[in-house]
């Protein structure tokens, strides 16, 4: 098995999981700030999908501040590591009286303990070349102060920024809040190890497990929408995987 799709809603479908069973939550869950039918936001899943997850596990959300504010009571129990921005080439909804919007984020949760949180390192490739050495504090998660010392060469691998540009899906998306596959992949890389599983609950047209399978991880999927369910299927299917 490399995707295993669920048809159905993700709060009965997480039953059918035994507990400690994947290795990391990438989702984009319906915010309840638009107009589609699917798009209301479903209480309480945060903590249903605790049980599933490793000790070692955490759990990547999409969202907007908006949301997460307005539903922070649903993530009591999980602790919040970081977040990251992904900054459009366009956005949507423009409304005069406001900035012009072109980002969302993502916000990473763990539920054991940070020190034992598998964290992928994820590069990209345009360092400068420089040395650095430094005394880095302690601080709540990154554990006892240690000397850091390093050299990077140029155009070679430095950790990823946490604000990624990537262009939408817009006039290419097969859903209509489709993720680009450049968003998805630096959070698979970083909070699953090659081999292991990923959940996406609220999985649309199946990019988190498009993305997985390149990165060699296997995914379980899961979506309520029998259209978007079918748009899944289709897009996972081998002649499609083949063709991208
Ligand atoms: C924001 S979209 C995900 C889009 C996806 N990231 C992609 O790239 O295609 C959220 C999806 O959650 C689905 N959904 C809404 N409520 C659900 C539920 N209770 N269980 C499972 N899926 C649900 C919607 O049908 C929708 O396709």
């Amino acid at each position: 098995m490399t995707c295993k799709l669920i048809h159905g809603d993700c709060l009965k479908a997480i039953h059918c999981l035994p507990d400690n069973s994947v290795d990391a939550i990438v989702t984009d869950p319906p915010y309840g700030e638009t107009a589609f039918d699917w798009d209301h936001w479903v209480k309480g899943w945060p903590s249903e999908m605790a049980r599933i997850l490793k000790p070692t596990g955490s759990m990547w959300v999409f969202g907007t501040f908006r949301m997460f504010t307005k539903h922070w009571a649903d993530f009591e129990g999980w602790n919040l590591s970081q977040d990251i921005v992904w900054e459009k080439h366009n956005g949507s909804g423009f409304q005069s009286d406001r900035f012009r919007r072109v980002h969302e984020m993502a916000a990473q949760f763990y539920n054991g303990k940070w020190s034992d949180v598998y964290k992928g390192k994820v590069v990209t490739l345009d360092a400068q070349k420089r040395s650095v050495s430094r005394q880095s504090k302690p601080t709540h998660f990154h554990g006892a102060r240690n000397q850091t010392q390093y050299q990077s060469e140029e155009g070679g691998p430095r950790i990823m920024r946490s604000v990624i540009y990537a262009r939408s899906q817009h006039g290419t998306a097969v859903h209509p809040t489709q993720k680009p596959e450049a968003i998805i992949e630096p959070l698979i890389r970083n909070a699953c190890p090659e081999g292991g599983i990923v959940l996406d609950p609220f999985a649309g047209s199946g990019t988190t497990g498009y993305v997985a399978r390149r990165l060699g991880r296997k995914a379980v999927l899961i979506e309520a929408d029998n259209q978007h369910f079918a748009t899944m299927q289709e897009r996972l299917s081998g002649d499609l995987f083949a063709r991208a």
